[in-house]
């Protein structure tokens, strides 16, 4: 008899963005032409630069012939394009990250899960609470949680509550974490984490032997010099992080598919007698065995976003998505809602009026106004009261949604 892994039935509700799509898809068919925005999930619009898509052509004319032709590469991802990565992304801001360190991969959401697998069920993980719902639920399905209490958190956990009060920002726990994600840019709610408050959580993981599992999918997006780029702009952050990147919102990636985690070779995690273990060594042999690489056009196509040309081509569709999210907060806040986010992110986080439940928003504007966005509470239970736009839409779009919203 096959037994079904029973974690799966903890599962509080659907993956989000499916379920957002199932309501969306129902109301369209009970509606057809009602001329639905989606500045839901954040899926980009516009389309893969120029030397992006040179270079992608160049590696399918090579697959066409037998002297260029590739079949497997390597599983880590080719030289080339870690090079690249490790220059580009790390070196010139001053982190001593080396190509090694660096796994390509097809994405951050299949890496932010999978982690999980390199380290000991009895792991205790904290998360954000409003958070990226991936981290919670992967941490479910690999058994390490109870089930849900009533107030939506599963048992085991280590929550941190991100509220207006605390600036988005989390407290450090009381209790300690083995595992800790942490996303800045910040998805859902738009914020980001200034050098001191990362250096927080960098003593803090030094201090107790955590690893800090940082999601840095939306860098790109900030605009603040002062803000760092990556966790391993901290000093001692190459002993105690993990580093997921993602060319999906970066570089418009989201259907061609490229990311990488970065795993730097002085991070060791612990084995039951307290020995040190090289957790990119382990990673290595996790991703060696379970993944045959990304294919060699998309890999060709991703290191042309880290030439000079495809910085600029990048950053200019960047600086076209974040004049959309200052649109989306200034629009908001002329309709009177308290927004937050937007500066430094693709996201604005916006708080519904007069303690509206965010599903209940996320009907009102579906049905009055045919905008869909994500309600805050499937993010956690402290964003009840919250919902989140995405700057992703095209301009055209952005502005027609803001009209109607202020038109409601
Ligand atoms: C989001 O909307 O939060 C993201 O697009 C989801 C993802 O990156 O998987």
């Amino acid at each position: 008899m096959a037994l079904i892994n029973e974690h799966y039935q903890k599962l509080a509700a659907g993956y989000l963005f499916p379920e957002i799509g199932r309501r969306v898809r129902e109301y369209e068919k009970a509606h057809p032409g009602s001329g639905i925005i989606r500045m839901g999930i954040g899926d980009v619009t516009q389309p893969l630069a120029p030397s992006v898509i040179r270079a992608f052509h160049a590696g399918v004319e090579e697959m066409a012939s037998a002297e260029t032709f590739k079949g497997y590469g390597p599983e880590q991802g080719y030289d080339f394009l870690r090079e690249a990565i490790a220059e580009r992304s790390f070196r010139s801001r001053g982190a001593a990250i080396t190509a090694d360190d660096i796994f390509i991969s097809d994405g951050s959401k299949c890496d932010t899960g999978n982690i999980q697998e390199i380290f000991g069920l009895q792991s205790k993980v904290a998360i954000c609470d409003p958070v990226y719902p991936v981290y919670a639920d992967t941490t479910v399905m690999a058994g390490k949680t109870g089930h849900a209490a009533a107030n939506g958190y599963y048992q085991g956990i280590i929550y941190l509550p991100c509220t207006a009060e605390n600036h988005f920002i989390p407290a450090l726990p009381e209790e300690v974490p083995d595992l800790i994600f942490l996303c800045y840019p910040n998805n859902p709610t738009g914020t980001v984490a200034p050098r001191e408050e990362l250096k927080k959580w960098v003593d803090y993981a030094l201090e107790h032997k955590s690893i800090i599992l940082f999601d840095a999918a939306y860098e790109a997006f900030i605009r603040d010099p002062e803000i760092p780029h990556s966790i391993y702009e901290i000093a001692g952050a190459e002993k105690v992080a993990i580093e997921f990147r993602s060319l999906s919102k970066t570089a418009g990636f989201t259907g061609t598919r490229l990311a990488y985690t970065v795993i730097p070779g002085a991070l060791m995690a612990y084995d039951s007698q307290g020995n040190e273990v090289q957790v990119r060594k382990l990673w290595n042999r996790r991703h060696t065995t379970k993944f045959n690489g990304v294919s060699y056009p998309v890999q060709k196509a991703a290191a042309a976003v880290f030439t000079e040309e495809g910085q600029r081509e990048v950053e200019a569709t960047i600086g076209y998505y974040m004049e959309n999210a200052a649109l989306i907060r200034e629009s908001l806040a002329a309709c009177g809602y308290t927004v937050y986010g937007g500066e430094n992110a693709p996201y604005i986080w916006v708080q519904t009026r007069d303690g509206m439940k965010s599903w209940d928003f996320f009907d009102l504007l579906l049905e009055k106004a045919h905008v869909v966005g994500t309600p805050g509470s499937g993010f956690g239970p402290s964003g009840e009261g919250y919902f989140r736009f995405s700057a992703f839409a095209t301009r055209e779009k952005v502005l027609e949604a803001m009209d109607r919203i202020y038109h409601l």
